[in-house]
């Protein structure tokens, strides 16, 4: 298996959850959301590699929400080789990955579905913008993409993320986008929405 310090936590369901932090987390942070949004699934939780002053992330950055977009395609390519090969590993069903990414954990979860859409059935997308154009429009039909955005975000604008709905929508995914009245953090109605989307999901 591809070396990502990881945690991995066997569920009682077909369903793994790929939890991908957000910019100075770990593989431990977001294991009680992701028990919160489905009590039964597995949980694979990787450590982002790339370390900004010591905090780690899933690819570099120029500066905020300026990507360097060959680390990004570099590291998207290298996360989507480690799951898959965890899912082996693990011996978990590869066509039940749902991914749950915060800040910079949901950007590289929609670098995965634009750059790999083979990896992931389903995304949940925390306080996510726009990765990437990819130069070939990926096939992401049947793929259902909840995305959750803060009104009052610094970081993330309406704009930039009605552009990530429509990128994703025009690969012929299922999106649904909310706004909630809350900035750049995770909030108690963003896990709300998330486990209900969630429990409805095939
Ligand atoms: C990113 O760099 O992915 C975004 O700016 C979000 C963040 O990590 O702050």
């Amino acid at each position: 298996m591809t070396d990502f310090i990881h945690e991995f936590v066997r569920g009682k369901s077909e369903r793994t959850l790929l939890l991908l932090h957000g910019t100075g987390g770990n593989e431990r942070d977001l294991i009680p959301i992701g028990r919160e949004l489905d009590p039964d699934a597995s949980l694979l939780s990787p450590r982002g590699k790339t370390l900004e002053n010591g905090r780690p992330r899933f690819f570099r950055r120029l500066a905020e929400g300026v990507f360097d977009l060959e680390d990004l395609r570099n590291r998207t390519s290298e996360l989507a080789d480690f799951v898959s090969s965890a899912a082996q590993h693990y011996e978990i069903d590869g066509q039940k990955i749902v991914a749950a990414g915060y800040s910079n954990g949901a950007n590289i979860a929609a670098g995965m579905l634009l750059l790999r859409p083979e990896i992931l059935s389903a995304a949940i997308l925390f306080r996510a913008m726009v990765p990437l154009v990819p130069e070939t429009t990926p096939d992401l039909t049947a793929r259902r993409i909840l995305i959750s955005e803060g009104d009052h975000d610094p970081i993330v604008s309406a704009a930039e993320a009605g552009r990530l709905a429509g990128l994703l929508r025009n690969a012929g995914a299922d999106v649904t986008i909310r706004f909630f009245p809350s900035g750049h953090g995770l909030t108690s109605d963003d896990v709300d929405l998330a486990r209900e989307w969630l429990s409805k999901l095939e």
